[in-house]
């Protein structure tokens, strides 16, 4: 890898989008604490730094700036945003309070200096971008150049070429802004000197020996799901150490039909791994009997599945090493000096507090990549299709899909239901249309005839949602064909429901799941 992006922390929404089109461009980045020191920044290699945008004023009390050696250190700065008022204030320029905030679609005119900036190289007359600011520059700092303005932005660019300082007063990482992409790449390519050398091939390589390097000859437990995340981890892994990874895989029963045999045959029959399935069906059960209320479910879940795991890794012997599958989100998420919700991870990413029980430490050789980018390091490791595209399924499993109380019948009514959904919807060629799809078992009995009785049976919910994270969903429009073939199937085929119905809420006000 020839270096690295920083990208500056200064709290905007938009900072993950602009990791994720860095990346795209095939060069390794990192979004870093806004105060990191240029000692810091050097020990990483940094090729370049991105300021990013931030909802302060540079007015206000108290807000993030930067080090004032960033700017010291002969290396190519990108402001964005915010990221461009700093520049401007750090290097002594002047920024105005604005009382009007300038929010949405604008277009740039370059000016002729600016038709022939790095910048903007391969761009020529006006461009559509995206605005979001209050404040603005109004007297640029020695050196630099206005190169681009809007009606109401008169230095919406500015450059100082020698030094390679770039910034925009607008979002270039947005899709609104036309051509942002091709001004980050200029920025990346043609200012830092990057080279698009970041690739999964080159991840492998380097992490097969960074993780070599950190386990030496101990060993690494692994909480093998069968999920996208814990199922490349524990082949990355298994990559590098081989034996010396022991993965668990708890069955709790409540997983979908067919999928601890798929589990088994991939990671013990086909790879290899040295595999351990605990079979804990009858603990989960027993556990739940008579549980209705879905967050107790979810507690005794994950208080079980911690039990279990511990009971498994005292049988071990001592284990220095935990692998988890943390992945960049959560570690940026967490370590967010800005506060909001996002700061707050959802307690179900972590598998709650096992390496200070256990005393062990962590090894998260994913927690530099994005959800995927964990997917294209799987294919890249040879994991196959069926468990790299999955669709994300909840720890809970099951059990928060079948309202009310969770028997062996439930179980098996809902694993049936679910896999006709699952199949009809992919035989359908859409299951990469939906972000979900499943079956809910509903704690109602309705009536229905067959043949010429009377029947009173329980009732079926079909649930498929589109959605880009999971935060916000709407309803699938499946075909009626597709419905049809479903609701016919699992009438006839799943024995003791006599009807389904089929979800058309959106999230919100609704969830994703029922329970
Ligand atoms: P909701 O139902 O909150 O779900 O709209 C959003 C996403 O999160 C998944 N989900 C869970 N995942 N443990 C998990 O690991 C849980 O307790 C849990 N509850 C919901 C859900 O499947 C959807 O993808």
């Amino acid at each position: 890898m020839s270096g690295m992006i920083a990208i500056l922390d200064y709290g905007s929404q938009y900072n993950q989008l602009i990791a994720r089109r860095v990346r795209e461009c095939r060069v390794y980045c990192e979004i870093l604490p806004h105060d990191i020191s240029p000692a810091e920044l050097a020990g990483k290699g940094v090729k370049g730094i991105i300021l990013s945008g931030g909802p302060a004023s540079i007015f206000d009390r108290g807000v993030p700036k930067a080090h004032a050696g960033i700017f010291k250190m002969e290396v190519p700065i990108l402001g964005i945003c915010y990221g461009m008022q700093l520049m401007a204030h750090a290097l002594g320029g002047r920024v105005t309070a604005s009382e009007f905030r300038e929010y949405g679609r604008a277009e740039l005119k370059l000016s002729p200096q600016g038709e022939k900036s790095l910048l903007f190289s391969g761009l020529t007359g006006n461009q559509r971008i995206w605005m979001s600011h209050g404040d603005k520059v109004t007297r640029l700092p020695r050196g630099f150049s206005a190169v681009g303005e809007t009606d109401n932005c008169p230095v919406a660019a500015m450059e100082n070429r020698a030094r390679r300082f770039y910034a925009v007063q607008f979002h270039p990482e947005v899709t609104h802004t036309l051509n942002g992409a091709v001004m980050l790449r200029n920025f990346l390519f043609q200012i830092a000197g990057c080279r698009p050398d970041w690739t999964m091939g080159s991840f492998i390589e380097e992490n097969v020996r960074k993780i070599k390097e950190q386990i030496g000859e101990e060993r690494v437990l692994c909480a093998l799901s069968g999920g996208v995340d814990s199922s490349v981890l524990a082949i990355l892994l298994h990559r590098a150490i081989g034996k010396r990874l022991v993965s668990l895989f708890v069955d709790n029963g409540l997983l979908r039909k067919g999928e601890p045999g798929e589990v088994v045959a991939t990671f013990r029959d086909s790879f290899h791994l040295n595999f351990r399935m605990i079979n804990a069906r009858q603990r989960f059960l027993g556990r739940l009997r008579n549980v209705t209320d879905p967050e107790k479910k979810r507690k005794i879940i994950g208080h079980e599945f911690i039990r279990i795991f511990e009971e498994e890794a005292r049988k071990l012997g001592k284990i220095r090493f935990l692998a988890q599958g943390t992945l960049y989100p959560d570690v940026i998420e967490s370590k967010s000096s800005f506060g909001g919700p996002s700061a707050i991870i959802k307690s179900h990413h972590n598998v709650g507090g096992l390496p200070e029980r256990l005393n062990m430490e962590l090894v998260e050789p994913l927690r530099v990549l994005f959800k995927d980018e964990v997917r294209e390091l799987g294919r890249e490791l040879g994991v196959p299709e069926s468990i790299v595209g999955r669709h994300p399924f909840p720890g809970p499993g099951l059990a928060v899909r079948i309202l009310g109380r969770v028997t062996r019948r439930n179980i098996e009514i809902v694993q049936q239901a679910d896999a006709i959904v699952r199949d009809e919807i992919s035989d359908a060629g859409l299951f990469d249309e939906v972000w979900q799809d499943f079956a809910v078992l509903l704690p109602v009995r309705s009536v229905g005839v067959m043949g010429d009785g009377r029947t009173y049976e329980n009732v079926i919910a079909v649930r498929a949602v589109t959605s880009t994270d999971g935060m916000t969903a709407d309803w699938a429009k499946l075909p009626h064909e597709v419905l049809e073939k479903i609701s016919s199937r699992i009438v006839n085929e799943v024995k003791g429901v006599n009807r389904v119905v089929y979800d058309i809420s959106t999230k919100p006000p609704s969830t994703i799941e029922w329970e």
